[in-house]
């Protein structure tokens, strides 16, 4: 079975828009151990059954689209059968669909005995999504482009806590509504990028999300679930990708778990978590470990 993480954006600014209809962006990407479950099992045709009501189990599916590219890329005819055990809430800005479209590539890369290193597999990876990329290594690492040029960054584990509406945000409507003068011109991204290594007080204070504006305009709740986090003594708070997840940054893990017990409440869930500093896609016995 793998597990594949979540992400949370450190930084996320906005640089222009592109000819291609794209955003140029500069961001800080981080691995966080929310994971999903996937199994791949032999098969003929490619099929997708999942525990979540929520993910089409079609053509859209981009784990099943990262079959399908990756079996064509290679120019075999096998199908696979893919179990998702989905724990990471959909089109939250968590990075889920990409997380699990990344496992797929690496664990068909073995199962199909392709042997492709990772700079092969980032074609196919850039070709499914803008984060598809990042999942193939994890850790945290600078992003630009549109998203799909990763740079590795060495950092420390930190001390996160998830705060999640149990609503989805669109990626597309949100880059759609931003204008020029949200567009930044990537000094916070490097600032950033320096503070990793220092601890999480540095960390908490070099977030920025050039995108929050616009999403609490249209989620109210984003600021209420910055504003709890704050006041129940995170060091920083932002909302990660396009939303609307909120994360708030903790001293320790212990302290992110009081932070998230004074947060959780009835319609937002909350998860404290660790980032990782390790891959974001992990291959573990069945049944072993939570998370
Ligand atoms: O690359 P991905 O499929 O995840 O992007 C989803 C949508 O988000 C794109 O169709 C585009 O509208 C928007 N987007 C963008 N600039 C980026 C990444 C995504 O405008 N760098």
């Amino acid at each position: 079975m793998l597990r594949t993480a979540a992400k949370v954006n450190l930084t996320l600014e906005v640089l222009g828009k592109r000819a291609d209809g794209y955003h140029e962006i500069a961001t800080v990407m981080q691995a966080v151990d929310l994971s999903d479950r996937i199994t791949l099992d032999d098969a003929d045709d490619l099929e997708l059954r999942s525990t979540s009501v929520e993910v089409p189990t079609d053509g859209r599916n981009l784990a099943l689209r990262a079959a399908a590219a990756l079996r064509e890329a290679a120019g075999l005819g096998q199908g696979v059968r893919i179990g998702l055990d989905k724990r990471i809430p959909v089109a939250a800005g968590l990075g889920g669909g990409s997380a699990d479209a990344a496992a797929v590539l690496l664990g068909l890369n073995r199962l199909w005995s392709l042997r492709w290193p990772l700079e092969r597999l980032d074609d196919v990876a850039a070709s499914l999504g803008s984060d598809v990329p990042f999942f193939l290594r994890g850790g945290a690492a600078l992003a630009t482009g549109r998203g799909e040029k990763v740079e590795p960054l060495q950092g420390r584990s930190l001390a996160l806590v998830l705060v999640n509406p149990r609503f989805p945000a669109s990626t597309a409507e949100m880059y759609g509504r931003l204008t020029p003068a949200m567009y930044s011109d990537g000094t916070a991204t490097r600032a950033l990028a320096r503070s990793l290594r220092r601890g999480p007080a540095r960390v908490a204070a070099s977030l920025y999300n050039g995108m929050e504006a616009v999403a609490s305009g249209v989620f109210p709740q984003i600021p209420r679930m910055r504003a709890a986090l704050l006041a129940a003594g995170a060091l920083g708070a932002l909302m990660s990708g396009s939303g609307p997840t909120v994360f708030g940054v903790a001293r320790s893990h212990e302290q992110a778990r009081q932070i998230r017990a004074r947060v959780a409440r009835g319609s937002w869930e909350c998860w404290a978590v660790r980032t990782l500093t390790g891959p974001a896609v992990r291959l573990v016995a069945n049944g072993a470990r939570r998370g």
